[in-house]
């Protein structure tokens, strides 16, 4: 009996496989992303192994020497710090991110870093001419690197250029959805191209040994391929991300075989390039003001790194008719309806005639519930009109009764602000046991709080 080629739908979204097609992809909610693929009809793979074809593999121990993978800095050390310690031979890393955030030029930079470290790279970019790449080099000032440039999108010619040259330690794709394999019956940028140019480089990668890294563009509309379709294809997944109405970029790892995924690196996009940021926290408190009620700072973590931001509050008469607004930029709104309504029950602060509008000072995003207290603390500023203490820093998650919870990493957070010339913290009072706590840095005082009226009464006495 003639088999029917079989046939599956990917989401260029999440990367969801489907068995029929919809206008809805069932795992992320986007409309329109499912994309035809085809697939290779089974019988082929399992004649394989009933064949008798495979040999048995070698079983270890599970105790035994380990060998841990030798490294090559790129020479940025907060894209070192993200790759976990550099690349890694043979590794295949994707970087994601938004068109014009800044990943070609991250990775100009790092190529022409690494080139002049005297290895041998190559920056292959499908969107861009050498010409191109040559202006964007002499504008980040490495015109001078020893570096391989192409302009290809066939990746028959660039595995068959990789192959004739042998001493390529790292080779960059810019971008993974422009490359295209006469062989798919596709356009580039679709599910089947993407995946299939991707497994040519990256079988290329591993069997001759470089460092393979690629860049993938996140689309929302699903008109190229996200590279989420590559993520379990790949050793690590880099997000860079950041507003790109503002300076600071920030590159996390959301996945990474060669090292953790809490790591962040900073950049900052200046007309020279990316600069590194090694003190983030200076960067996002660069504008604050001190006097000003409605602000507060909160000692915030970012994967492993503690960031000092400031939290903006801003309250006035409800205009017109209607339930009063809440507008949030870089805290999530439910939160912020949640800490409104403890605030008004708990604190008897009369908040609900008025607009609020909430702002995280720099463009970034937090995500975390230990912003609650730096939270309520502007907000509180900002209907007493009394500034907070400008050298105090907030960190407490605020529960529904108003207590104020622990948090984690507490002793990271009050080291940061010590470093950064802050002399006191508001933070959850300790509790007895599981006291993890150790001594507070030198000429930082801590005022510790069990409930968020502790906060109230305090600023009101300080009218
Ligand atoms: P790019 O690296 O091309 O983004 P991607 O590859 O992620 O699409 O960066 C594009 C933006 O960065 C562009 O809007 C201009 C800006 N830029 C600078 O501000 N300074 C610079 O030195 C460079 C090269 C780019
Ligand atoms: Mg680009």
């Amino acid at each position: 009996m003639a088999k029917k080629p079989s046939r599956t739908y990917v989401c260029t979204n999440c990367g969801a496989v489907h068995a029929k097609w919809a206008g809805q992809c069932d795992a992320c909610g986007e409309w329109n992303t499912l994309e035809e693929m085809a697939v290779e009809p089974l019988a082929a793979s399992s004649a394989a192994v009933r064949g008798g074809k495979g040999r048995r593999v070698a079983l270890q121990a599970l105790e035994g020497e380990i060998k841990l993978p030798p490294r090559t800095q790129t020479g940025i050390a907060e894209l070192d710090r993200v790759l976990g310690g550099g690349l890694v031979p043979a590794s295949v890393v994707l970087v994601g991110g938004d068109p014009g955030i800044g990943k070609s030029t991250l990775l100009l930079q790092a190529a022409s870093k690494l080139a002049g470290k005297g290895e041998r790279v190559l920056y292959i970019s499908g969107e861009e001419a050498v010409d191109q790449i040559r202006l964007r080099a002499q504008r980040l000032g490495v015109a001078g690197a020893k570096l391989d440039l192409a302009a290809s999108i066939n990746v028959a010619d660039i595995v068959a250029t990789l192959e004739a040259e042998p001493d390529v330690r790292a080779v960059v794709i810019d971008s993974i959805q422009t490359m295209w394999l006469e062989t798919i019956d596709s356009a580039p940028g679709t599910v089947s191209q993407v995946r299939a140019c991707a497994f040519e480089l990256i079988r290329a990668a591993k069997r001759r040994g470089f460092s393979l890294i690629l860049v993938g563009h996140v689309t929302k509309e699903g008109a190229l391929a996200g590279p989420r379709v590559l993520e379990h294809m790949v050793d690590a997944v880099m997000y860079f991300e950041g507003d790109r109405g503002h300076q600071f970029r920030i590159l996390r790892a959301a996945k990474n075989r060669y090292g953790a995924t809490d790591e962040i690196g900073v950049f900052a996009m200046t007309d020279r390039g990316l600069e590194e940021v090694s003190n983030p926290s200076a960067l996002f408190l660069a504008e604050r003001r001190g006097n000003i009620a409605g602000s507060a700072v909160f000692a915030g973590l970012e994967g492993t790194r503690p960031v000092l931001l400031e939290v903006q509050a801003l309250l006035a008469p409800k205009g017109g008719d209607g339930a009063p607004r809440r507008a949030v930029v870089g805290w999530d709104t439910g939160r912020l309806s949640m800490l409104l309504a403890v605030l008004e029950t708990r604190c008897g602060l009369k908040l609900s005639g008025m607009d609020v509008y909430l702002n995280v000072a720099g463009g970034l995003k937090v995500a975390e519930p230990a912003a609650d207290l730096a939270v309520a603390a502007a907000l509180v500023s900002a209907a007493s009109g009394v500034p907070t203490n400008p050298g105090e820093v907030y960190f407490g998650e605020v529960g529904l009764s108003g207590e104020v919870r622990q948090v984690a990493q507490a002793d990271a957070r009050l080291k940061e602000a010590a470093k950064l010339g802050f002399d006191r913290a508001v933070l959850p009072r300790r509790i007895a046991r599981g006291n993890t706590r150790s001594r507070p840095p030198e000429g930082l005082h801590l005022r510790e709080i069990g409930h968020i009226s502790d906060l109230v009464s305090a600023e009101m006495e300080a009218e």
